[in-house]
């Protein structure tokens, strides 16, 4: 097994490959805390494997990061391969393991990348739990790049512009904002959610980044999508709890399956 990344994230492709039995696939999604329950809503499933099964991809050490890769078809007949859970950057495993599973869909011959997660929300003036919310652009102020080296590589559009447009398209009442990944794993301070309203951001996590940069290094097209799970810690005086997060996940999985599945069947 090889110890490069790219050659790793070859390796899992085609071992991802035997174990489905399909050679190509329409997209890949990434499922954040709370949007595992909307995976059942996008297709049926065609195969399932636990990422155990294949090369360099970390077991899951959250409760509702899942930890499968799983195939489905949906209603008109596109293949999109789900990763159901993802590493976080707070796993210690480094910032290669967090991307090894975008790196493998763009092996496996992925071209567009769906990343999900859930986020607190910056601005409670217009944002209501349990909205989705898409990405326009990213501050990483997680301190870490999933590239090392000289490959200067062009974040002036990040999230698709074309994906963004076709998903308003579907839902035009769908928000778009800045997304802020702190490393985590703790929750922010009230002044650090201040800091970060003053900075731009719209939502705060701890995901999503680095894959998005991974993403964009191997060329595919991506969209970003936040689940607003909570307001910032201090914006209306609750404390916060991963629980919380799950649950939003759940009452809204059938809303956020929906949206994906369109999606996916209009790329
Ligand atoms: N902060 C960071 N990550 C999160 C939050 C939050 O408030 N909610 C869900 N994920």
């Amino acid at each position: 097994m090889s110890t490069n990344p790219y050659n790793l994230a070859q390796d899992a492709a085609a071992a991802l490959k035997s174990a489905t039995g399909l050679d190509t696939f329409d997209a890949a999604l990434v499922m954040g805390s709370g949007w595992v329950p909307a995976a059942d809503v996008i297709g049926q499933t065609v195969a399932e494997v636990p990422v155990g099964d294949l090369p360099g991809f970390a077991p899951p050490v959250v409760a509702g990061h899942g930890g499968k890769v799983r195939v489905v078809r949906t209603e008109s007949g596109k293949h999109a391969l789900i990763f159901l859970g993802r590493t976080h950057l707070y796993e210690g495993r480094g910032p290669e393991v967090v991307v090894h599973g975008v790196r493998t869909a763009a092996a496996a011959g992925v071209r567009t990348i769906v990343l999900t997660n859930a986020a607190g929300g910056l601005r409670p003036e217009t944002q209501n739990v349990g909205d989705p919310v898409l990405i326009s652009d990213h501050i990483n102020m997680s301190g870490a790049n999933p590239i090392t080296g000289t490959t200067f590589i062009d974040l002036t559009e990040v999230y698709s512009k074309r994906l963004r447009a076709l998903v308003h398209e579907i839902d035009p009442s769908i928000a778009e904002g800045v997304y802020v990944a702190f490393r985590g794993p703790t929750y922010e301070t009230p002044a650090e959610i201040r800091m970060l309203r003053t900075l731009g951001g719209d939502m705060i996590g701890m995901s999503t980044v680095l894959e998005a940069i991974a993403a964009r290094e191997a060329g595919l097209e991506v969209l970003g999508v936040s689940l607003v799970t909570n307001p910032g810690a201090g914006l209306v005086g609750e404390p916060l709890n991963h629980e919380e997060v799950l649950e939003v996940g759940r009452s809204t999985a059938a809303r956020m399956g929906v949206l994906l599945a369109k999606v996916v069947d209009r790329l």
